[in-house]
């Protein structure tokens, strides 16, 4: 099978990486891809929410499958695109992506179909939303309705920054219209996690947990970020707790989208809280996640392709995932200034200087004319590795990591230590 792979990032290097271990595969493309995409996969230079490109690229090269990776081709629809012309393609609807990319449509969904989530009231009026958060105790969670690359949600610790952060969102259209609408909800605390399962709308089945660690800084110091580094399988992931998640939120939410008329198929992301009244959502996403799909894939030991198929095709129940009983670690490097405003066009060195068994995955990279890999974005790469341990798996990356360097490039020592994510 010919296979596009929708997207630039590292998650979507992953699942090119996954990808071409299938038998099944014939030949890879990237729409947009990047330095380390090239290597194993044709790039095609399409922007990822440029739909009828992606159609035509299609087309022209007799592609059989296509699956999306990031959040924003999936919420301007390219999966209903490929529908219409017949396509196979793995991943949601843009009316099911609102499970993402709509947080008032996604907690509306959880009150509704009772799965347990922060307590919330939405506002669509500034002047509603000021009153409301002036009569709160600090600290109080504002996000925005829309999609925002990380930056819609806002930890605020006290009434002053929670009406300057509704006026940037509301007022100022920091986020542009994804800032229309807030949602003020309940603070939670505890452990976060991760779960993510395939479904084809019917059958939900498990792949795997994550943490994720968003601090640009050791110790969850500093802004937050896409994520800076993930592990797989978290240790307090308990049998009995993973059932519970399965059982009261990730299988409901499953129902609940085909109940309200918008069936979902692909991965659905959960993020959770492990509080100390039990599990709450804190949103749902309609993809894997970045940086949890690198080291998430790498412990997959079922065919994807086979998977991917089955979600397509609506029979997931005949598919077995089996997965391999190893620890897998990833940290991601960062250009200086990331996540604000950082240089680009560096050399990257050392790339051809791991051991083997580590596995980079890039993201902000470019080839230039001679071959040379070159930092092109923020979370340039993500060093992975798999262990019997996390602490072996954590060993190896770091020992590995030192090796690959860029101008000013930074990354998190604490991967992995601190049990839990942040
Ligand atoms: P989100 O984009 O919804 O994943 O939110 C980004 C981060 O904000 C999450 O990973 C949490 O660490 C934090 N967060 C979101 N909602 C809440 C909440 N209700 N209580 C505490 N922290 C939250
Ligand atoms: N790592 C967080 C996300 O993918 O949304």
């Amino acid at each position: 099978m010919k296979i596009l792979v929708v997207g630039g990032g590292a998650r979507e290097h992953t699942l090119i990486w996954k990808l071409a271990q299938s038998p099944r595969t014939t030949q890879l493309f990237a729409a947009p891809g990047n330095a380390g995409t090239a290597r194993i996969a044709k790039n095609l230079d399409i922007k990822d929410t440029d739909v009828n490109s992606l159609g035509e690229a299609v087309k022209s090269e007799s592609i059989e499958l296509v699956v999306v990776g990031p959040e924003a081709p999936l919420a301007v629809g390219v999966v209903d695109h490929f529908q219409a012309l017949g396509v196979p393609v793995f991943g949601p609807t843009r009316q099911a992506t609102e499970i993402e990319s709509s947080k008032v449509f996604s907690k509306e969904l959880m009150q509704k179909h009772g799965i347990p989530c922060a307590e919330s009231v939405a506002f669509s009026d500034y002047a509603e939303a000021k009153r409301y958060v002036e009569q709160q105790t600090p600290p109080i969670v504002i996000k925005a309705d829309g999609l925002a690359s990380g930056k819609g949600v806002v930890v605020a610790d006290s009434v002053t920054q929670a009406v300057e952060t509704l006026s940037q969102f509301m007022e100022e259209k920091s986020l542009g219209a994804s800032g229309d609408r807030v949602i003020i909800e309940e603070h939670l605390s505890g452990r976060e996690t991760s779960a993510f399962v395939f479904t084809d709308g019917q059958t939900v089945l498990p792949l795997a947990y994550a943490c994720d660690y968003k601090r640009v800084f050791d110790s969850d110091q500093g802004p937050n970020t896409g994520g800076m580094g993930s592990y797989s399988p978290p240790p307090f992931l308990t049998p009995e707790l993973a059932k519970t998640v399965q059982e009261t939120i990730m299988r409901p939410a499953v129902a609940a989208m085909t109940e309200e008329g918008r069936p979902y198929r692909g991965v659905l992301y959960g993020g959770l809280m492990i509080t100390s009244e039990g599990l709450k959502v804190i949103e749902f996403n309609a993809r894997m996640g970045d940086p949890e799909a690198q080291v998430v894939l790498p412990l997959l030991k079922t065919d994807l392709v086979e998977i991917i198929l089955a979600v397509i095709n609506g029979n997931l129940e005949q598919v077995k995932i089996e997965l391999y009983e190893d620890a897998c670690v990833g940290v991601a490097m960062a250009p200086g200034g990331y996540p604000g405003s950082y240089q680009t066009g560096y050399p990257i060195t050392g790339l051809d200087e791991l051991d083997e068994g580590v596995v980079v995955f890039h993201a902000g990279t470019k080839l230039a004319v001679d071959g040379q890999v070159l930092t092109s974005g923020g979370r340039t790469l993500t060093v992975v590795a798999k262990g019997k341990t996390t602490a072996q798996a954590r060993k190896k990356v770091y020992d590995n990591i030192s090796r690959i360097h860029f101008k000013d490039c930074h990354y998190r020592k604490d991967i992995a230590l601190i049990r839990g994510g942040s």
